[in-house]
């Protein structure tokens, strides 16, 4: 059993990889997030919820002691965002983090320059392969609820394939990677649905 603590918990891939950590996995899950009253607890017996903002630097030292895995899944100042999830990961002794980043922010997609609307999204990644973390950042596609098919990687250097992926498989990644140690370990991987 992993202890996973998932920060932006209330986003709406956090939501759906919630519910698949519970249907996939027997791991605990610590839902972190600001304005706890949106969410309602799904499984009592394997979550916990705390409220909370990734830059309050005391809570999120609190909130991961004793985790196993981060998984990060923020939006905004996000370059801020990876500095204070490496400091207190720092502090609490944690080595395994999934981050979610964006496609693009290499330049990876053919026919595609999305300039300064990914800058957060390049500057925490950049952030994050400079620290010594056992570190998976995620470069998904456009999230979809309706397109079957299988997962695709591609490895950072290679061009991005596709342009969306589904949200379920997406979810069934995320939680492979907290249980399955090793699995992309300090690599930068897109993800599509092909
Ligand atoms: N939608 C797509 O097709 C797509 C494609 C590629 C990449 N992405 C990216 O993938 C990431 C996850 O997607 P998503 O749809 O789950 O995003 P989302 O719904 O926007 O969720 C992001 C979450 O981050 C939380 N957050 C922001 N600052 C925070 C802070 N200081 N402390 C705690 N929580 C904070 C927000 O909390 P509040 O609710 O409190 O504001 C929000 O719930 C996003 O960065 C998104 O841009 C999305």
């Amino acid at each position: 059993m992993t202890k996973v603590l998932i920060l932006g918990a209330n986003g709406q891939l956090a939501r759906n990889t919630t519910q698949v950590f519970l249907e996939t996995t027997d791991d605990y899950l610590t839902l972190y997030l600001r304005r706890a009253s949106r969410l309602r607890n799904p499984d009592p017996s394997r979550v916990k919820i705390v409220e909370g903002d990734v830059f309050d630097a005391v809570a999120l030292r609190g909130v991961m002691r004793g985790q196993d895995a981060v998984y990060a899944n923020l939006a905004g100042d996000m370059a801020r965002q990876a500095r204070a999830i490496i400091d207190a990961m720092h502090a609490e002794g944690l080595k395994r983090l999934i981050f979610i980043s964006s496609m693009g922010i290499y330049g990876e997609v053919p026919d595609e320059t999305y300039r300064s609307v990914l800058d957060p999204y390049r500057d925490s990644a950049a952030e994050i392969e400079k620290s010594d973390l056992d570190y998976t950042i995620l470069r998904p596609g456009w999230f979809t609820r309706d397109k079957a098919g299988v997962c695709r990687i591609t490895q950072k250097g290679e061009p991005f394939k596709g342009q969306e992926v589904l949200l379920d498989s997406l979810s069934d990644l995320i939680a492979r990677l907290a249980t399955t140690p090793g699995l992309h370990l300090r690599r930068s991987i897109g993800v599509s649905t092909a």
